[in-house]
């Protein structure tokens, strides 16, 4: 019997965002230090089989109908194309998608789209090669755009880039980005810089807004709102107008600061560690790995996860003077 993820305020989670390694291979400036974090040991991480369990559980008895995989970058973990085989396999076939930085993603992406992989969402913060690689603290753009157009050509669609945007930093690439991607067809999301990096890396005052971002992008564009409800998607989207020099199209916004989606929020997480968090703020997590390797039924950890859930919290707060940012940050709690 599907018993469904509600939650206290209406809302029911069918969107599971899985990460699979804390670890990544660039060093965003936003989201970690240059030396990286204190990873996982490996022993606190979950095992292949341990995520496809937790992935059924979610799928089977409690209604999840879509998986995205997320890390760190989920690319680093070697068991991608087999935890993916095994969630498609089970019963309602959930939808599958994955958020990665692209690196060897070119690489990968035949393996992964045989293996079931519907979508891909790519960071792309600046197609400036220095600035990428001041932002990523690695010189790799010329990667990921391979990566990029290997997606394109494996046929995986929408695929959706992600770019953060800085102050002081990037909103010159704010045009240069949105004309890459209408050119090829891509759906562009400007996303608003959250706190969940290092500590000193956010400030609230000077965070570039929605409102800025659709200011740069309207003195180059036409942009008027996209007709269809947006439903549980984070993005607000906006149609672009064809003009002489490039072909209409859709570019969205994730303002989680100043325009928060929680009242529709759909989701639910599980960390690399096994820990299920009913919000990506959650400052309480509920500890599933302890469960399963406890030798816990699938009722057991249905029971835990509906629990979590029901404490879910009306709204993070984030646009709130009292935030408090989570002790995690994004890359070990899942982007
Ligand atoms: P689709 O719309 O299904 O393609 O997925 P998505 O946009 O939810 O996935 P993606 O991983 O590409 O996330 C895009 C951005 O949304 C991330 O970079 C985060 O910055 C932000 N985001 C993802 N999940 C949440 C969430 O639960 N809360 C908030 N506030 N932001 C989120
Ligand atoms: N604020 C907003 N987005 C972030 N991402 C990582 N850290 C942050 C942050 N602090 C984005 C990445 C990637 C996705 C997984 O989350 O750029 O697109
Ligand atoms: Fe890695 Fe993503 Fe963090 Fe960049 S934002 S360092 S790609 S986890």
């Amino acid at each position: 019997m599907v018993i469904g993820l509600a939650d206290a305020h209406g809302r029911v989670a069918r969107d599971l965002r899985v990460s699979l390694t804390d670890r990544c291979n660039l060093r965003c400036t936003y989201c970690m230090p240059a030396e990286g974090l204190q990873w996982l040991p490996t022993e606190e991480t979950l095992s292949d089989d341990e995520v496809i369990r937790l992935i059924r559980v979610a799928v089977e008895r409690l209604g999840v109908n879509r998986v995205r995989f997320t890390g760190g970058e989920p690319l680093l973990r070697p068991g991608l194309e087999r935890i993916i085989a095994a969630t498609v396999a089970l019963q309602g076939s959930p939808e599958t998608a994955l958020t990665t930085n692209g690196l060897g993603l070119d690489k990968r992406i035949d393996r992964l789209k045989d293996a079931g992989l519907n979508r891909v969402n790519i960071s792309l913060d600046s197609l400036d090669p220095a600035r990428y690689a001041q932002l990523t603290r690695r010189d790799r753009l010329g990667d990921v755009l391979t990566s990029i157009e290997a997606v394109d050509r494996a046929g995986l669609r929408p695929l959706k880039v992600n770019s953060v945007v800085m102050r002081g930093t990037n909103e010159s690439d704010v045009v240069p980005l949105a004309e890459y991607c209408l050119s090829r067809g891509y759906q562009l999301r400007f996303i608003e810089q959250m706190p969940l990096g290092p500590k000193h890396e956010w400030s609230r005052a000077d965070m570039v807004r929605a409102a800025e971002i659709l200011e740069l992008l309207g003195q180059r564009f036409t942009l008027t709102p996209a007709s269809e409800p947006r439903g549980t998607a984070p993005a607000e989207l906006w149609d672009v107008a064809a003009d002489d020099g490039q072909p209409g199209g859709r570019v969205g916004v994730i303002a989680s600061v100043t325009n928060p989606f929680c009242a529709a929020c759909d989701r639910t997480r599980l960390t690399s560690d096994g820990q299920v968090r009913s919000c990506l703020f959650s400052r309480a997590e509920t500890d599933l790995r302890a469960l399963l390797r406890g030798g816990a039924s699938d009722d057991d950890i249905v029971e835990a996860w509906v629990g979590t859930h029901l404490a879910k919290p009306r709204a993070h707060g984030i646009d709130d003077e009292s935030f408090v940012q989570p002790e995690r940050t994004m890359s070990a709690i899942g982007g």
